[in-house]
């Protein structure tokens, strides 16, 4: 996959050069590849923002240092050109899971109070935000768009089937998860996880799962079918969970 970038500040992708991304970027799954915006400032003061007209307060990132930017992209390798935006739609595993099948898309980072509204209405696809909050660039959005795209790409994650059962997957939330040692003071590894019986290892997870996402993300239930089963034991747990 390759993914453009286009910025102001294209050091700060060096972020990527660790962990589960770098590791993509290693075996040339991922491609990142930054565009610096301001080398195409419209005088030599490097300039790429300017007053919004009808006054108010900031500055606002001007179209034509973007667009000179866009056009330096191979057309061939643009893809989906998505600004990243608090405005946009609110990302999620779902959408992450199929922006990671596409072959080429291109980010624009906004900075300031934001990009001239006519690069959004002529070459934006899509807009995305990671949240209802405000960051100072673009560029923190891009870099968790791009760690989280690359946990889906074949060959990134050292067990294939790994981000198959991270929180979201499946709907839910993931069950509590233990680390050596066994006995850290007096809070233990629940006895189940020790026993070595993969079956009961599996209801106990799947019970963790449900009653979690019951207890801190009830709303996720409103977005997936449960079976049958996972029903009944959910009503199970959460009558527990109440008294
Ligand atoms: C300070 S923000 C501009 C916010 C703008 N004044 C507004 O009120 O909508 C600067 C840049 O950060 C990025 N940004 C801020 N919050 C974001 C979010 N929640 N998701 C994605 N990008 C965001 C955008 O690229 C935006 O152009």
């Amino acid at each position: 996959m390759n993914i453009n970038i286009l910025t102001i500040f294209p050091e700060i992708f060096d972020a990527l050069n660790f962990g589960v991304v770098s590791k993509s970027l290693d075996k040339d799954l991922l491609k990142v590849k930054t565009f610096d915006i301001r080398k195409n400032s419209i005088n030599k003061h490097d300039q790429v923002d300017s007053k919004p007209y009808g006054g108010g307060e900031g500055m606002v990132m001007m179209a034509e240092p973007i667009i000179s930017t866009l056009k330096e992209i191979d057309n061939k390798n643009t893809g989906k050109i998505i600004y990243l935006s608090p405005q946009g739609k609110r990302l999620n595993q779902e959408k992450v899971k199929s922006l990671s099948k596409l072959k080429n898309i291109t980010l624009i980072c906004g900075r300031y109070e934001g990009i001239d509204q006519r690069v959004i209405d002529e070459y934006v696809d899509e807009e995305l935000s990671i949240g209802d909050f405000i960051l100072s660039g673009g560029e923190y959005a891009a870099i968790c768009i791009i760690d989280a795209i690359s946990r889906h790409i074949p060959g990134t994650l050292g067990n294939k089937n790994s981000y198959l059962k991270d929180t979201f997957s499946n709907g839910l939330l993931k069950w509590d998860t233990y680390a050596k040692p066994e006995k850290l003071g007096s809070l233990r590894v629940p006895e189940v996880l020790l026993s070595g019986n993969h079956k009961e290892i599996s209801k106990w997870r799947e019970e963790n799962s449900l009653l979690k996402t019951f207890l801190k993300r009830p709303d996720l239930f409103e977005k997936i079918k449960l079976s049958k089963k996972q029903k009944k034991l959910l009503e199970e747990l959460a009558s527990k969970a109440i008294l």
